[in-house]
């Protein structure tokens, strides 16, 4: 399976902070905000990831990632020139793409929970059709929203409903067949002008193949869209992050428990960050993992 970020977009609502820096190179709580996706394709085991972001910021993306081999991982990059919609992802990464299935995940999405690595994996083998992942909201009408039924299949799809029929939102992580290609391609404008992913995916709804994974109330999925939810989202990974002394999204660390990198290469690329606490915690993690018999990521 290849993955894409989707880093593009403008930004309007963190206005004047996004006039001259990309959304998803802002930070959240001491790493790039584009950690935080990336960690997520890493989890599921991917390693060839697309980064699609807007032109003036291709530079800045190259220099913070670059070809990834570091992290074990080959990266490429593409631009959206305008932010025409989602769905743009697969006509664009349509090469990255090939013959293969593809994971999209939104470059400010933030996802965190117990066992996630398994429920990735587990969800991205052999996919045919899409899979969605649904996520308990208090106010579902701002999303698109699913419904299912018992055996998980999708039944329904709404985007932004007036009186939605659940308050399971579609999180910005989408997995898909290699039909995702065409279905993109042939895909009309909305009334915005816009390529919906919520038309995309009601494609497969219709064909009886989509289905959602509810990722449950025991989860964390963050926006960063707002200012109030780019704080909100920082102070969730803080907490969590003094309280466990473990770290969400570390790059560096996923690499190594997903068998990417050697302890020895992880701590290389920890003492290059050392006067950070970001670059100590990588030196300890490969330090631990030398020393311990290795854990799986959970
Ligand atoms: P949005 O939050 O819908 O858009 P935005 O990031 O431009 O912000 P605002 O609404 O404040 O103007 O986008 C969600 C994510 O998807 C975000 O990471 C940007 C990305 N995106 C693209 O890369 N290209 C697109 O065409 C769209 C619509 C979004």
């Amino acid at each position: 399976m290849k993955g894409i970020i989707l880093a593009g977009g403008t930004g309007t609502r963190l206005h004047p902070v996004t006039l001259a820096v990309s959304k998803q190179l802002l930070p959240v709580h001491g790493k790039p905000m584009i950690y935080y996706p990336m960690s997520v394709l890493m989890l599921a085991g991917i390693r060839e990831i697309l980064i699609i972001c807007a032109p003036e910021y291709h530079d800045q993306f190259r220099r913070l990632l670059g070809d990834g081999s570091r992290l074990g991982l080959e990266l490429s990059y593409a631009v959206q020139v305008t932010p025409k919609g989602l769905p743009e992802a697969f006509t664009i990464g349509a090469e990255h793409i090939g013959s293969d299935s593809v994971a999209l995940v939104l470059g400010d999405n933030i996802f965190h929970g117990s066992s996630f690595s398994s429920v990735l994996e587990e969800n991205s083998a052999d996919v045919d059709g899409c899979v969605l992942f649904g996520y308990p909201v208090s106010d579902p009408e701002r999303y698109g929203v699913g419904e299912t039924d018992e055996q998980g299949r999708l039944i329904s799809l709404e985007e932004k409903p007036v009186r939605p029929r659940s308050n399971r939102a579609i999180t910005g992580l989408y997995f898909y067949d290699n039909d995702v290609v065409d279905i993109a391609k042939n895909l009309c404008p909305s009334a915005r002008g816009e390529l919906e992913i919520t038309d995309l995916n009601r494609n497969y709804l219709d064909r009886g193949k989509a289905r959602l994974v509810d990722l449950g109330r025991g989860f964390a999925w963050l926006d960063t869209g707002t200012h109030q939810s780019l704080t909100q989202a920082g102070q969730y990974v803080q907490v969590i992050e003094e309280r466990q002394g473990v770290s969400i999204a570390c790059l560096e660390e996923v690499a190594l428990r997903k068998g990417f990198i050697d302890a020895d290469t992880c701590y290389r690329l920890g003492e290059e960050l050392a006067k950070s606490e970001y670059g100590r915690y990588v030196m300890r993690v490969a330090q631990e993992f030398r020393d311990v018999p290795a854990l799986p990521y959970v």
